[in-house]
């Protein structure tokens, strides 16, 4: 095995998926980062994590992002080193839909790759990312930035268009409440009727007309959802009302982000008396909740080998 580098340093951002109709296809990346360098040291995994949640990470070859920097190994064909030493700032918060396991993910996969002379571009990447997810949806947001839509093909290679758009405001509602992706998928019918469908398909291509073009007043109608978030709002108290406080206090749109449990909302204007309308739902559920004031971000993942 030949290491190109030793010491590289990653930065990934937060991204939401879905955009209410676009199930498994369209992302936005979120200027929020997670950041973490890696070294390859003589013997054993050592892992030092500070910021969202830092004492739920595991500190040993478990971590999810250790798990996937050897993934890239193993893809490769290569030995996977004996020790790394791995420090991580993470400011995604994590199960959130906020695209947490997704940065993990690309934070171990770009690491590794680039400590190895970088063999896969970031087409490969993203083709590898979006099978070992099973969707490009978070995926291709935080790699390349921006928008993205994205088709995993029968080649199981990824068709990618990305948007960079304006920036826009961004509002994020975390509530307190438990529920995986796995889980959150595990709620979703096989089989969905036609009518639900023809609701879903013939709402997309407003959404990304309204967001390529900026023509806002369209994303109220093209953000509207019949395949997956009906079926996971029982299991997110408090989360559908929080979303109509958010339409009645003025969001130009309100949906969960990717699998939930958290909500993603353009918040236009009125960002303060959005959040503080949505809290005060959960509330009303008795459900804890935090608010995050971000932006979109049209950057993607970026890493910088060191030594
Ligand atoms: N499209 C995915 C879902 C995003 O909604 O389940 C979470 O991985």
């Amino acid at each position: 095995m030949t290491h190109r580098y030793t010491t590289v340093t990653v930065q990934v951002p937060a991204s939401t998926a879905n955009l209410g109709p676009g199930f498994d296809a369209i992302g936005l990346a979120i200027d929020l980062w997670n950041q973490a360098s890696f070294k390859l040291i003589d013997k054993g995994y050592v892992v030092q994590a500070d910021g969202e949640s830092a004492d739920q990470v595991p500190k040993d070859e478990t971590n999810y992002i250790l798990d996937s920097f050897f993934q890239l190994y193993r893809h490769l064909g290569e030995e996977i080193p004996p020790g790394v030493s791995l420090r991580c700032i993470n400011r995604v918060p994590l199960a959130s839909g906020m695209g947490s396991s997704t940065a993990a993910l690309l934070t171990g996969l770009l690491a590794a790759n680039a400590m190895l002379g970088a063999p896969l571009d970031k087409f490969d990447l993203l083709d590898l990312a979006s099978s070992i997810e099973g969707h490009p949806d978070n995926v291709a947001p935080a790699l390349f930035g921006g928008l993205t839509i994205g088709a995993i093909k029968d080649d199981q290679r990824v068709m990618m268009h990305q948007y960079l758009i304006p920036v826009m405001p961004i509002l994020v509602v975390i509530p307190d409440v438990s529920l995986l992706t796995e889980e959150s998928r595990a709620l979703l019918p096989e089989m969905i009727p036609r009518k639900d469908a023809i609701f879903n398909h013939s709402r997309t291509p407003f959404l990304i007309e309204a967001l390529r073009s900026g023509n806002l007043s369209l994303l109220a109608e093209a953000t509207r959802d019949r395949l997956h978030q009906p079926y996971r709002f029982p299991k997110i108290p408090g989360s559908r009302q929080a979303l109509e406080r958010a339409r009645e206090a003025g969001a130009l749109a309100a949906t969960l982000s990717g699998a939930g449990p958290g909500l993603f909302v353009f918040p236009g204007q009125k960002r303060k008396s959005i959040a503080a309308a949505m809290l005060q739902a959960f509330e009303d559920e008795g459900v804890t909740a935090r608010a995050f004031q971000l932006a979109s971000s049209n950057q993607g993942a970026s890493v910088s080998p060191l030594k």
